[in-house]
């Protein structure tokens, strides 16, 4: 059988596995999907020997998808815009493309699985770190209105936003510095909910039909989405159906064919509870 794995570290917790083996059953694939802690320095060494034994494909999950990203011999754009990877695929010349596919299971998630608009919408980001760099570039390709990305340290929100500014407007700023306006739609891409934490948010940011998504998911809605349904958020969503699209898109990179998400949404679901 083919064999594919996620490397992370920590990567116990890890649903690929799962969620791969559900694809392939589903499209009748061939595969052997499973996760692998790698030791902080060993990323670039692990991967080598992973595709040098006929390894077929990787995914990358924290704190990797920077060494990932070296790690790749070729990048798609959105990769390279990203900065970060989190699918490796084997070639049929033998060379590694690196792929993001993040973004694109965030927006199907919002857009298609949830039918959140995105175009036009005033949208903020919580989190400067490695989880938002691949989200920002498939979310501006949306239109939305203009993305606001708010970071604990608000230098790298603003660095962060430079990158992408480009593909529409986007800007970094503090979160205190989120005192006027509001948004249609807030994702959390901050670590804070690991540790029930919650960024420090002013009241009424959210307007009337306003959206929340948190790019963490659970089996108890997180800090963040306990603040937005407290805030009358008209809907809140976890990132769980942003985990298996994301997964979907990285299946379809390395088979060629497009699972059905929904069913694998549901099993995922059931899992955590
Ligand atoms: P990841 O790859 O999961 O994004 P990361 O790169 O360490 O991990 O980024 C974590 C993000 O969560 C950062 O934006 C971090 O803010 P800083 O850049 O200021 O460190 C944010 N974060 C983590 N804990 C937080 C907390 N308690 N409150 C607010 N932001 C937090």
């Amino acid at each position: 059988k083919d064999q594919y794995a996620v490397y992370g570290n920590p990567v116990k917790h890890s649903k690929s596995p799962q969620i791969h083996a559900a694809f392939a059953e589903q499209t009748g694939q061939q595969l052997h999907y499973r996760a692998r802690k790698i030791e902080l320095e060993h990323f670039a060494e692990a991967a080598t020997k992973f595709f040098s034994h006929g390894g077929k494909g990787l995914n990358i999950t924290v704190p990797f998808k920077l060494d990932a990203f070296e790690f790749a011999d070729q990048l798609s754009g959105r990769a390279r815009r990203a900065g970060a990877v989190n699918t490796l695929a084997l070639q049929e010349d033998g060379s590694v493309y690196g792929d993001n596919t993040d973004g694109i299971g965030l927006v199907r998630d919002i857009h298609s699985n949830l039918g959140w608009e995105l175009s036009g919408r005033r949208i903020l980001v919580l989190g400067a770190g490695g989880a938002v760099r691949g989200i920002l570039g498939p979310l501006l390709k949306q239109r939305p209105a203009h993305v606001l990305v708010a970071n604990r340290t608000v230098s790298k929100a603003q660095s962060l936003a430079k990158n992408f500014e480009s593909l529409g407007h986007v800007a970094g700023c503090s979160y205190e510095g989120l005192t006027s306006g509001q948004f249609d739609l807030i994702i959390n891409g901050t670590s804070a909910s690991m540790r029930g934490d919650l960024p420090p948010l002013p009241h009424h940011i959210l307007s009337n039909d306003g959206c929340a998504y948190d790019m963490m998911y659970g089996a108890e809605p997180t800090p963040f989405m306990r603040w937005a349904a407290g805030e009358t958020a008209w809907a809140v969503s976890d990132g769980l159906g942003m985990l298996v699209e994301q997964a979907a898109e990285s299946f379809c990179i390395w088979r060629g064919v497009r699972p059905d998400t929904k069913p694998v949404m549901d099993l995922v679901r059931q899992s955590l509870s």
